[in-house]
């Protein structure tokens, strides 16, 4: 059980960045105009996919829900955007208007157990396809001599980090780590990085520039933290690192992100990149959109670039026949997050709407539902409803009956206890073609071929 007064701990180390660099991403302010239809797809296949595949997810092999490993989520979820917030502070000086820092979660000392023991989902390169849906990887290579890590590709959060081969934590043990004494083109850089994590452990690390490549993309001088100690939460997960592809002011770093980097180098076709995420043949679309992973028109919404997450506004929830059950919600769209978060009164008033439905636990916002009632959720930012399929509304059986499911949408109030702002992860994303367009500040979606 996630008890509250245990669950808030103190302090954030602070960051110990001597020169950190803003470069100004985009001085164009976003406008009102929630909605905007764009007959073609800018520079269709022009630009490069990369695979990426999905990975473990809450599920035991029986299907029934495993609590602790979602429960890790939600606190992993939690901390994230407390440090994207906590950056942003760092480089901006002040939040962005409506958002608050949310106090750091701490894993239960239990649970840290859970996780350090057996159940360590760990492939090695080729990446292997796993049960269900928890986060999506694909490959980089970074320095001189191509050293290869397998990366989850985050737009909600804006640092690229490997781990380095000065780690000898266990917590390295199984990833591919960073040598820079073995690339000729890396360049150590003044300052390092530091973050204290839920478990009450720390990450570390020296900042590098050095060559990263992406599927034949490659961009001199990137930024990065090669991490000497990582948690033991963060160990867990399968793959290497994180490439961030969030907006830079979100940066630990304050420096430019891999797909900034790429833009500023005129080495990608177009300032856009997509995800197609699916239960097979997913992939990341570097420099515009794969015509024939969709259809139709994409239908673009300025973002709201001033937090430095990929948000957009007047978003609204419909159920079923219920339309806007819940309305005039900012939405953050997150790749690096499975499942979707919203304040937790509006998720509440979401699952009122579902005849049936009932909090699972509080404290980690989760709901179960009777898994014969038909859900047709669909979120809506003025245009079309997009439809959240059914089958991705849950994540796992609540027990061994096989009538009750766990709901995909946990109320959390991950931007503060104030914000209207819902995180939107792959729960969403799975059920659209979606098209980040750094060019125009604008965030597309289309519907699946
Ligand atoms: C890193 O690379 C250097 C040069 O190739 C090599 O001498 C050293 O042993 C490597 N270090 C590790 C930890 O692999
Ligand atoms: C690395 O992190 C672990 C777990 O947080 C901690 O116990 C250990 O002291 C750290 N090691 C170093 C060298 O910082
Ligand atoms: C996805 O998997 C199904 C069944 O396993 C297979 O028939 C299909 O060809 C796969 N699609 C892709 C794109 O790999
Ligand atoms: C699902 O909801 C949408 C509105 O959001 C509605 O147009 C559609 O008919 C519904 N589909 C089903 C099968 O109920
Ligand atoms: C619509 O929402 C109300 C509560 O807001 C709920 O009582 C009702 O069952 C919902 N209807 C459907 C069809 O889901
Ligand atoms: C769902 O299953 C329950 C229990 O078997 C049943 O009572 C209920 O009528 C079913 N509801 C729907 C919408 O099929
Ligand atoms: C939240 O909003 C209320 C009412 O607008 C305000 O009084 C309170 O100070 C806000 N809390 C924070 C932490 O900003």
């Amino acid at each position: 059980m996630f008890n509250k007064s245990s669950l808030i701990s103190s302090l954030l180390l602070a960051l110990a960045l001597t020169s950190p660099f803003h470069e100004p991403v985009s001085a164009t302010p976003a406008l009102h105009m929630p909605l905007r239809m764009v007959q073609e797809a800018r520079s269709p296949e022009a630009g490069i996919s990369i695979p990426i595949h999905k990975r473990s997810g809450f599920t035991d092999s029986d299907g029934i829900f495993n609590v602790d490993k979602a429960r890790v989520h939600v606190i992993m979820t939690v901390n994230k955007h407390r440090r994207n917030l906590m950056n942003y502070l760092n480089t901006q000086g002040s939040l962005p208007e409506g958002f608050e820092i949310a106090p750091l979660l701490t894993l239960p000392a239990n649970l840290l157990q859970t996780l350090t023991g057996t159940n360590v989902k760990r492939q090695s390169v080729p990446l292997k396809d796993e049960n269900n849906d928890e986060l999506w990887d694909g490959q980089i290579s970074v320095g001189s001599n191509a050293q290869k890590f397998s990366i989850d590709f985050d737009t909600g959060s804006s640092d690229l980090w490997i781990p380095s081969s000065d780690c000898t934590a266990s917590s390295c043990s199984s990833k591919n780590k960073y040598n820079s004494s073995s690339s000729s083109s890396s360049e150590a850089q003044s300052g390092s990085f530091g973050i204290q994590y839920g478990d009450g452990s720390t990450a570390s690390g020296s900042i590098y520039a050095d060559t990263v490549t992406i599927a034949g993309i490659s961009v001199t001088g990137q930024h990065f933290a090669a991490v000497t100690n990582m948690s033991n939460s963060v160990a867990q997960t399968p793959f290497d690192g994180i490439l961030g592809m969030g907006y830079s002011t979100l940066s630990n770093l304050g420096a430019p992100t891999f797909f900034e980097t790429a833009v500023k180098q005129g080495v990608i076709p177009s300032p856009q990149f997509s995800f197609f995420l699916s239960t097979n043949g997913s992939e990341l679309y570097i420099g515009g959109t794969n015509s024939k992973l969709y259809t139709g028109n994409i239908e673009f919404h300025d973002v709201n670039t001033s937090p430095g997450y990929w948000k957009i506004s007047s978003g609204s929830i419909s159920v079923s026949s219920n339309s806007s059950v819940v309305s005039g919600i900012d939405t953050v769209v997150d790749s690096g997050t499975t499942l979707i978060y919203g304040p937790t009164d509006a998720v509440k008033t979401f699952w009122a709407s579902v005849p049936g439905s009932s909090p699972y636990e509080a404290e980690s916002g989760f709901y179960t539902y009777p898994c014969n009632q038909t859900l047709n959720v669909s979120f809506s930012w003025g245009g079309k409803n997009w439809n959240i399929p059914d089958e991705h509304m849950s994540t796992g059986l609540a027990d061994g009956t096989g009538q009750t499911c766990m709901g995909a949408i946990i109320g959390q109030n991950i931007f503060g206890d104030n914000s209207s702002t819902w995180l939107v992860g792959d729960t969403f994303m799975k059920g659209v073609y979606s098209v980040f367009d750094l060019g125009n500040n604008q965030l597309g979606f289309a519907q699946l071929a």
